[in-house]
């Protein structure tokens, strides 16, 4: 017997250590983490029958719409919060506004709220080196100084003394020649990220390298040559240059992001409901605006070329997004800050090497607080949990669900709704918080009293606003319906269902 035992054991044990390496570092894919700023999901990839090309006779982003057609385009992907700092804490963490206490650019979630573990970190503690350059958590105190604990050194930031740092207005061409010179800081981010990827190239371990870039942010800075891919007869004015009617005011976002640029200061009204720019200034904004997108495609895919390269292709899961949406003037608003459509919805492509070659385009309702369990499962790490309902001390868990699933069938059974929130501070002193959601056809939002000291929605709406736009009928959300009779009953379906919340709205998977 015991002469038996002896070689059993010595062949389990071999066995063992033939499975521990493939379930451990052998199948451990690298990560790329390409972030855009105030990018709307205008990418040639996008645009289909109901998603028309807001440029004559295209938008020009070419190295995004090639990764788009490896990777699984997220045709419906909401954030969370239409902002910074809240939409990319919610993100980085897996969990949404209510839960991480961010809702501004001040508070930090650790402090706040609860010690939660994010991305980056997850990866880092499950063996990668991970590395930030530029914009990825939204600098200074909201998140602890680029929230070192995440990071295996350091985020890198651009050398910004070069004089573009304060034009103070809202949009430049940088001469094509100068910025060979100086280069622009998303020019540096792009540079770093290719110079690091050559060096990670030679490691053993894997990596989860993170770039950030600032455009299409305000200031629309950017090479001329990304002007010039816009003659000035491709841009349109938007065709509802009006607030919705019915809005409730504390809907509106008086942007006072935009207001503080000196080339604005001359329109005064500028930033009040339905109170638009002078038509000039609107298409040479939405002309700049585009040029900075196409500008970020190019840096964007100078990263992702250098992947190819390498070789790193197939063993990398690519994951691209934008922060939030924007206005370019559509319903008289400019900016971010609201929930509307336009600010919530963003873009989001990831690629999984060997399955998502073809390229898969899905249009199942899908949120921001996805990409972590996407992420982990893609690169082959233990799954993330589903938080439960109060999840302050649990340190590893997410509020998504991971997307794999639309990988192999995008047309699937998917979530109901996608949620998103937005805080405002009502000139009566109360504070609100209004939830919105977006399902297959409506936009349903509820403005409620919040207690901000407690962080807590009192369940009390204000002042009878409530909005509830028909995507079917009114694609631009230029109409609230939410008082109107024929609606009534879509509208208390539509309670009900925001009242149950992101729960309830998950797949069965
Ligand atoms: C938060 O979690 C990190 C990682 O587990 C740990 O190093 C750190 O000490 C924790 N901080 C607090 C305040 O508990
Ligand atoms: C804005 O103007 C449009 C068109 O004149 C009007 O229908 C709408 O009710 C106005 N919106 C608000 C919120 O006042
Ligand atoms: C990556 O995978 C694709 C598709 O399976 C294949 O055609 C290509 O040769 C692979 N590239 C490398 C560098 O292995």
């Amino acid at each position: 017997m015991s002469l038996n035992t002896a070689p059993l054991a010595a062949v389990l044990l071999l066995l063992v250590c033939l499975v521990a390496p493939s379930r451990g570092s052998v199948t451990k894919r690298n990560v790329l983490f390409l972030v855009a700023d105030d990018m709307r999901p205008e990418i040639g990839a996008y645009v289909s029958p109901d998603f028309p090309s807001p440029i004559h006779p295209k938008i020009h982003t070419p190295h995004l719409d090639s990764l788009a057609k490896k990777s699984l385009l997220l045709k419906r992907a909401y954030v969370q919060q239409a902002l910074c700092s809240p939409s990319r804490t919610s993100l980085l963490t897996g969990r949404r506004p209510d839960t991480t206490r961010t809702h501004g650019l001040y508070h930090y979630f650790r402090k706040i709220a609860g010690n939660f573990t994010t991305i980056p970190q997850y990866f880092k503690e499950n063996g990668y080196t991970a590395l930030a350059m530029g914009k990825i958590f939204h600098p200074g105190h909201t998140s602890g100084g680029d929230d070192p604990i995440s990071w295996s050194e350091r985020n890198w930031q651009p050398d910004l003394s070069h004089w573009w740092k304060d034009m103070g207005v809202t949009w430049t061409m940088a001469d094509d020649s100068e910025v060979v010179a100086h280069p622009l800081e998303d020019m540096q981010v792009a540079a770093r990220a290719v110079n690091t990827l050559k060096a990670l190239a030679k490691s053993e371990k894997p990596f989860f390298l993170a770039a950030g870039f600032r455009r299409p942010h305000l200031p629309f800075l950017c090479p001329k040559k990304f002007y010039d891919l816009y003659p000035k007869k491709a841009i349109r004015l938007p065709n509802n240059g009006f607030t919705p009617n019915l809005m409730p005011e504390v809907a509106w976002s008086y942007n006072a992001e935009m207001r503080q640029y000196s080339d604005l200061v001359d329109h005064r009204w500028y930033g009040e409901i339905n109170v638009t720019l002078p038509d000039e200034k609107t298409l040479a904004l939405r002309r700049a605006y585009y040029a900075c997108t196409s500008y970020t495609d190019s840096l964007v895919g100078q990263v992702v070329d250098t992947l190819a390269e390498l070789g790193l292709e197939n063993n990398t899961v690519v994951a691209f997004w934008g922060d939030h949406g924007w206005n370019l003037g559509e319903n008289a608003a400019w900016s971010k800050c609201t929930n509307f459509e336009l600010a919530t919805h963003a873009p989001m492509i990831i690629r999984v090497p060997g399955l998502t070659d073809s390229g898969v385009v899905t249009e199942g309702l899908t949120e921001f607080v996805d990409l972590f369990p996407t992420l982990a499962e893609a690169a082959g790490l233990e799954p993330v949990p589903l938080c439960p309902k109060n999840s302050e001390s649990v340190q590893t868990c997410t509020e998504g669900i991971s997307l794999l699933p639309l990988m192999s069938n995008p047309k699937r059974k998917w979530k109901s709704a996608a949620f998103s929130q937005y805080p405002r501070l009502c000139i009566s002193g109360d504070v609100v918080m209004g939830y919105t959601m977006r399902t297959d056809r409506y936009r349903y939002t509820e403005w409620m009293l919040y207690d901000d000291a407690r962080f807590k929605n009192l369940g009390v709406i204000h002042m009878n606003s409530v909005e509830l736009y028909d995507h079917e009928k009114d694609p631009e959300e230029n109409h609230n319906f939410a008082f109107d009779p024929e609606y009534k009953e879509i509208r208390q379906a539509l309670h009900k269902q925001l009242e149950g919340g992101w729960r309830h709205a998950l797949p069965d998977v």
